[in-house]
């Protein structure tokens, strides 16, 4: 992992504070208008490939109905994305022994009417991944479109999540989120920091 990499304006002293306050910050402005929109594209030039969240191994659990994209080698502009949060769980590892080994991510498109319910991505620690990372990718975004992102925090409080363009939420995976019902197509990428060998 390349400490390079991490954007300058990102604000690394408050984010890890906020992690250690609330378990939660927010990224605004995240990369520059060029690279945001050769993401859109990568993304949208994708769309036909995307598959219905809501199917594991044949299995349909309607938590969800957004549809996603498993990020690997061949997109190219995400993976700058990948690296930009691999620079930052360097910082994690060092303020926090975080012990982060790993980035996973998918595209995700919710378009309208769809949702994904209150849930944990790793309930009682049953799986690597310590902290989300949520990037909103859509080039506008209204306050009436829906799509918010709900989260408790770790003091328990709930906060309401715009999921403005450019934006970056990050959270300790094992808090309690849901995605409000889009009313507008919603683009996002999701992405988990892994620690795949401190599990006991
Ligand atoms: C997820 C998730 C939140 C969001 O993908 O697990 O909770 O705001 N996403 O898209
Ligand atoms: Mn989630």
């Amino acid at each position: 992992m390349d400490a390079t990499l991490l954007p300058k304006s990102w604000p690394v002293d408050q984010i890890l504070n906020d992690l250690d306050q609330r378990g939660f910050t927010i990224i605004d402005q995240a990369y520059s208008a060029d690279y945001t929109h050769a993401l859109v594209e990568e993304c949208m030039s994708n769309l036909t490939q995307f598959r219905n969240a809501a199917i594991q191994n044949g299995v349909i659990n309607n938590i969800r109905s957004d549809h996603i994209l498993w990020i690997n080698e061949g997109l190219e502009v995400a993976q700058e994305h990948l690296q930009s949060l691999s620079s930052l769980a360097e910082q994690f590892n060092r303020a926090f022994y975080a012990g982060i080994d790993d980035v996973e991510a998918h595209f995700a498109c919710y378009n309208a009417g769809e949702f994904y319910a209150l849930h944990r991505d790793n309930p009682q620690g049953k799986n690597g991944r310590v902290i989300s990372a949520v990037y909103y990718l859509h080039e506008t975004w209204q306050d009436d479109w829906g799509g918010e992102l709900h989260l408790q925090d770790k003091n328990n409080q709930w906060h309401i999540i715009q999921p403005k363009s450019n934006r970056i939420a990050l959270f300790q995976s094992d808090l309690l989120h849901e995605v409000l019902e889009a009313k507008h197509q919603r683009l996002s990428i999701t992405a988990w920091l892994r620690n795949d060998n401190n599990i006991w």
